[in-house]
């Protein structure tokens, strides 16, 4: 770590208590805009040895350059804060005597000491990996035990301990048919989650795999979207889809841009799907930094469509959202954007109509804008993340009139790199890989590692890190982008592989989901000039003073909610829903309740973006900026909904850094226009309104954009 963190820490730490929000953290007293005190914070309950003590743990965020701090294996990090009083003094007898505090997973098998903790302060812990545990307090005789042997004075437990098994209750609803006039689904076959095909019910849904390996009550499998089913009209004289293109571009150039229908063969089987300019993912546009490009765009879909470029600081008029910034592109239709490149960085285009479905179906693409002088690694790879759900007979249709997966949003039962399930990169031992990251996937979050190789994290969405950093996994949400660079140090052949713990509803268990992306080939070593460099963690010192100078400036406060209401649910999904209320997780790693959510639509979830201020939500929101200012935004996930999550949050036409989560400054600041909030969790940004116009802030979440979560704001010339 270079000298300049600390600089960071004291700057973005100094700059909370004055600021006009307050620094909210779970164990805090009670306020609304504070994360989640039900999930966050364990209130410890004294044994009878201490009748007096009181504790708290605080599960903090424990810092990093991701709002979600997880381990490699996906198990989330926290650095508890423990705040105690009245413990009884007269139980530590003797000169080495202390309480001390310990985390024990439920199985009990291991315990990890914490520390010693004092009576009548705040202690902060190691951080910790746990998905669910006990925090107990001991009065130990000597100070340095290994093992608690002392009297226990507090006990307390993780909210995710709260998960029990499915009781007789929940058996008996599962039991229940509310589609008994529908055809029953078959029964799951092993491994592969496919159905054999059952017959299709009036609005033309047969049924959703199932989840490898988890029982499904019988009333969820029944379940059916309320719409019609949609998959892209059968099209034989579509072209099959070539993999992408890169298109260089200079300073005035012009690109044709079409979306069509392509035939695109997935794993052996083939498929109608929609591409840009007949290419999978949409051609890799290179720009360099500061130039003007036209897109003559053409709408060959039989669909109206709009393409928005993703996280460019555009004119207004190009930002491509239909309802905002101009009319949908009806079938046949076309229209001209200008686009321009202030910030380098790695960005991507996708159509800002039904995203459910048509950026799913294969529309989109990245934009790679090239910082002035040469790379600084030996090769680039620009990787687009992705899923696809799979069924027995094809795609698993879309939503006709509103989106299905209105819940979670839709998780793929098939990974994709750049459009490939299996992608295979290639390397030569000791070269400096850079690969730009994006996520271009409706709902999933991935944690990325490629064991056996070092990651080095050294860009975002709109531009660098003060500091590069050593990270284990990239935990990267739809529509956020992570620049990172390896060094394959041994000839071979390495993994990518996305690893999260996903929840079984019924059984209340965490599980492993390992999925492994793709393959890098090592080949034999060759000389690199950006080898050495490799070992060193990069500073730049530019970027560390304008996230310092901008961070200084004050201005308006705003404060948005993330809440959801459901309504016309079946009996079912909402009472297993409210059983499942019990405990959020910070993040939905998995679609483990695929009935439910499938058969939740966009008329039945209305998910919202709410200014506690006014008490608008969504498009009733009607913020007002001038260019130039410095806004503080608040973003509340609000715990106490009926289905809470977490939202990939971004911000059109402008960039932002993240001051907080949960209340924790952050030290590592990046220039970002998508972030992360986790369930029941707050973050803290700082928005830099430089650009004119009327903006959309939205969550990424597909379904969730297409269920309602959309605001707009204005920013005027000064
Ligand atoms: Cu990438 Cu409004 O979206
Ligand atoms: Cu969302």
């Amino acid at each position: 770590m270079t000298a300049l963190r600390p600089a960071l820490l004291v700057l973005f730490g100094a700059l909370l208590p004055g600021a006009p929000l307050a620094a909210q953290r779970p164990c805090d007293p009670q306020e609304p805009r504070g994360p989640s005190h039900d999930l966050y914070c364990i209130e410890m309950v004294p044994t009878g040895f201490a009748d007096r003590a009181t504790g708290m743990a605080e599960l903090d965020w424990p810092g990093g350059p991701f709002t979600v701090a997880v381990a490699p294996d996906g198990t989330h990090r926290w650095r508890l804060r423990l705040i105690l009083a009245g413990l009884p003094d007269s139980l530590l007898r003797g000169p080495r005597a202390a309480f001390v505090a310990w985390a024990l997973p439920p199985s009990l098998d291991t315990m990890i000491r914490l520390g010693v903790v004092r009576n009548g302060s705040t202690t902060t812990a190691p951080v910790v990996a746990l998905d669910r545990f006990y925090v107990h307090v001991t009065a130990e005789p000597d100070s340095s035990a290994r093992a608690p042997t002392g009297r226990a004075v507090l006990r307390g437990e993780s909210a995710g301990n709260r998960l029990r098994p499915a009781d007789n209750y929940q058996f008996f609803l599962g039991a229940l048919d509310p589609g008994a006039q529908r055809a029953a689904p078959a029964a799951p076959s092993g491994h592969q989650g496919h159905h054999a095909p059952a017959p299709a019910d009036t609005m033309g849904w047969t049924a959703i795999p199932m989840y490898p390996g988890l029982e499904m009550l019988p009333s969820e499998m029944a379940l059916r979207p309320a719409t019609r089913a949609w998959r892209p009209p059968e099209d034989p004289t579509a072209p099959p889809a070539r993999p992408r293109e890169v298109r260089t571009l200079a300073d005035g150039d012009t690109l044709d841009l079409a979306a069509g229908v392509v035939r695109r063969t997935i794993a052996g089987r083939s498929y109608t799907m929609f591409g840009f300019n007949g290419q999978y993912p949409g051609p890799l546009l290179v720009v360099p930094k500061a130039a003007t490009v036209t897109v003559r765009f053409a709408n060959k879909l039989p669909l109206p469509s709009a393409v928005h470029w993703h996280g460019l600081r555009l004119d207004n008029k190009s930002d491509g959202v239909p309802g905002v910034t101009q009319d949908p592109v009806p079938p046949g239709g076309s229209f001209t954007y200008t686009l321009t490149f202030p910030d380098a960085g790695i960005y991507w285009y996708h159509p800002h109509v039904r995203e459910d479905l048509q950026q799913d179906l294969g529309l989109y693409g990245n934009i790679f804008v090239r910082p002035p002088g040469p790379a600084a690694v030996d090769r680039e790879e620009f990787l687009i993340l992705d899923d696809l759900l799979v069924g027995d007979d094809g795609l698993v249709p879309w939503g006709g009139e509103t989106p299905t997966h209105a819940a979670m949003g839709r998780f793929g039962n098939l990974f994709l790199v750049n459009g490939e399930p299996g992608w295979r990169g290639i390397a030569w031992t000791g070269e400096v890989v850079r690969y730009y990251l994006t996520n271009a996937s409706n709902t999933r979050t991935f944690n990325l590692s490629i064991p056996g190789a070092r990651l080095k994290l050294v860009g975002s969405d709109l531009g660098r890190y003060a500091t590069e950093q050593w990270v284990e996994s990239i935990v990267i949400a739809p529509a956020e982008r992570y620049i990172v660079d390896v060094r394959f140090d041994r000839a071979g052949s390495y993994a990518l592989i996305n690893r999260v713990r996903a929840l079984d509803h019924l059984f209340a268990r965490f599980f492993p989901e390992d999925r492994i992306l793709g393959t890098i080939d090592v080949g034999r070593p060759v000389r690199s000039r950006h080898s050495a460099r490799f070992d060193r963690l990069g500073a730049d010192t530019a970027a560390a003073a304008e996230y310092r100078s901008v961070a200084a400036q004050r201005g308006p406060v705003r404060t948005l909610e993330a809440r959801v209401e459901m309504t016309g649910l079946p009996f079912v999904t909402h009472r297993l829903m409210q059983l499942d209320s019990m405990y959020f997780n910070p993040v939905e790693w998995a679609g483990t309740m695929p009935g439910m959510n499938w058969a939740t639509t966009g008329s039945q979830a209305r998910w919202i973006l709410r200014d506690p201020e006014t008490g608008a939500e969504n498009d009733s929101i009607a913020w007002k900026f001038k260019v130039g200012d410095v806004v503080r935004l608040r973003l509340v996930g609000v715990r106490e909904v009926l289905h809470g999550m977490q939202h990939p949050i971004h911000i059109h036409g402008q960039r932002f850094l993240v001051l907080a989560v949960g209340g924790v400054p952050n030290e590592l600041p990046v220039w970002k226009d998508t972030a992360l909030l986790p369930a029941g969790g707050t973050l803290d940004l700082l928005v830099e309104m430089t650009n004119p116009g009327r903006w959309m802030v939205h969550c990424h979440i597909a379904e969730h954009l297409q269920s309602g979560m959309a605001m707009v704001f204005d920013v005027e010339r000064e």
